[in-house]
This record gives structure tokens, C-alpha cells and sequence, in this order.
């Protein structure tokens, strides 16, 4: 059985690096084999951490890359830098970063370097509303296959995909969907997927985020049909992180 993946997304969190630090300590304390776990902190205090914690049998990942590698582009960094600072993951196209104008095409050249440069890429998907009439699948669908255009098949063996529905992101939102509503999609994403990759697609891991905690992470993936979860602010608590890692596996 493919191993289960637990992606901890940091977002603008914390605000030292003696707090970054603590939390990777506690975090990797009693990591099971079975999972993968990824932590994505902000990107000023990645290399230190990948670079003292080298021993821990945890993966760093940055949540966001540049399209480019090199140029006269102040306040960015490329995804060659961000591997050469430690980062084996990325985070591309996540909706927070939609949110500032990241458009689709920008997402599609963000997650073609990334993945040129080595990167395993977590591509984000998900609507922003759902509707009695379908429309979000569409929306959905439109979303993915214009992220993944021009991604070859041997591109996507580092490919992931994230469905993380917006009204199910942050403290202000609805909260965790229904898992068994995570089922349908997750086999609504697969099947667009296999329309660009083929059978390959049944090789790219998918993964739920939204609100995800010590007691739904169980649930999503059994009943979500998921390999594995995207967790915001539960990743930066160090003990119900484990927990979810627990229940992961
Ligand atoms: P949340 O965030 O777990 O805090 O809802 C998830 C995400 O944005 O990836």
C-alpha cells in the first residue's frame, strides 16, 4: 500500500524561527513509517530548518514558487533556490494565493517549473462555492485542466493534486465537507486526470484540505478515497499534528 502523505501548511506562521524549531521538534518525535510528512514554513526559515533537521525523517516544502528560475524579479524566489535551500515539496496555486489575482495560466507556469526543477508539486484545487446545479464541477474541472496543461506524464510521477474546497479553508469557514461528498469528487478529480494523463493519473496521489483535525483526519481519508490531507492551522499545533498523523496512518 502507497504511503499515506500529511502535508503541514504553515502559512505566515509562526513568527520566530526558536518557535519554528520547537514545533519541528515536537513534530518529529514519533513520526510513523507508514507516512510521509511534509512541512511547508515560511520560506525565510526553510534552509535553516531542512539544513539542522537533515536527520529527521521529515520533508520541508515551500508554499509557492516564482515561474522563473533567475532574472531581475525583487522579493521572489525560484524553484531551483528553493530546492537548493532544502525544499523537496511545493505548494503551487493554493486558493490564498488565488485569491491575490494567481490565475490559472500563472498556476499552470508555476507548477511546470516546479516540477522541471525537480520539485514534488502539490497542485491546489477547489470551488469557491458549491451549487445545486453542478456548476462548481465545471468549475472545478476548468481549474485543474488549465493548471495542467502542457504537463507531460513523466512530469506528473512528482505530481499531487490538493482538492481543498474554499468555503472549507480557515477558521471563518464552514468547516470539513462531508466526507463521503469528498468521495464523489475525489473520484470527480480522477476521472479529469485520466482525460490528460491516462492511466497514469491513477498514480497521482490526491489529497483533502479544509479544516482538518485530530478527529475528521481518519475519516477523510477512509471515506474520502484520499492518500492523504493538506492541514493549515492544525500543523502549527504541534501535538494535534501528530495526532493527525496518527490517524493518517
Ligand atoms: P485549514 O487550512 O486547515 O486551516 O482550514 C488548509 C489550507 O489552507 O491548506
Amino acid at each position: 500500500m502507497a504511503k499515506k502523505i500529511i502535508v503541514g501548511n504553515w502559512k505566515l506562521n509562526p513568527q520566530s524561527l526558536e518557535e519554528a524549531e520547537s514545533i519541528v521538534k515536537i513534530t518529529s518525535r514519533k513520526l510513523p513509517r507508514t507516512t510521509t510528512v511534509v512541512v511547508c514554513p515560511p520560506a525565510v526559515f526553510l534552509s535553516h530548518l531542512a539544513l539542522t533537521k537533515r536527520k529527521l525523517p521529515l520533508r520541508f516544502g515551500v508554499q509557492d514558487v516564482f515561474p522563473e528560475n533567475s532574472g531581475a524579479v525583487t522579493g521572489e524566489y525560484g524553484p531551483k533556490m528553493a530546492r537548493s535551500a532544502g525544499a523537496d515539496y511545493a505548494i503551487i496555486g493554493h486558493s490564498e494565493r488565488r485569491a491575490f489575482g494567481e490565475t490559472n495560466d500563472t498556476v499552470n507556469k508555476k507548477l511546470k517549473a516546479s516540477l522541471k526543477a525537480g520539485l514534488i508539486s502539490i497542485l491546489c484545487a477547489g470551488e469557491k462555492e458549491r451549487d445545486h446545479h453542478g456548476h462548481y464541477l465545471s468549475f472545478l474541472k476548468a481549474q485543474i485542466e488549465e493548471s495542467i496543461e502542457g504537463v507531460t506524464r513523466p512530469l506528473a510521477e512528482k505530481l499531487i493534486v490538493a482538492y481543498e474546497p474554499v468555503w472549507a479553508i480557515g477558521e471563518k469557514s464552514r468547516g470539513a465537507m462531508n466526507p463521503r461528498d469528498l468521495h464523489e469528487t475525489s473520484l470527480f478529480i480522477r476521472k479529469v486526470l485520466h482525460g490528460h494523463f491516462g492511466n497514469k493519473a491513477f498514480s497521482v496521489p490526491l489529497l483533502y484540505g479544509g479544516s482538518v483535525d485530530p478527529v475528521n483526519a481518519r475519516v477523510m481519508i477512509k471515506e474520502g478515497n484520499v492518500e492523504g490531507l493538506l492541514v493549515g492551522r492544525e500543523s502549527l499545533n504541534a501535538k494535534h499534528f501528530l495526532k493527525i498523523i496518527e490517524a493518517a496512518g
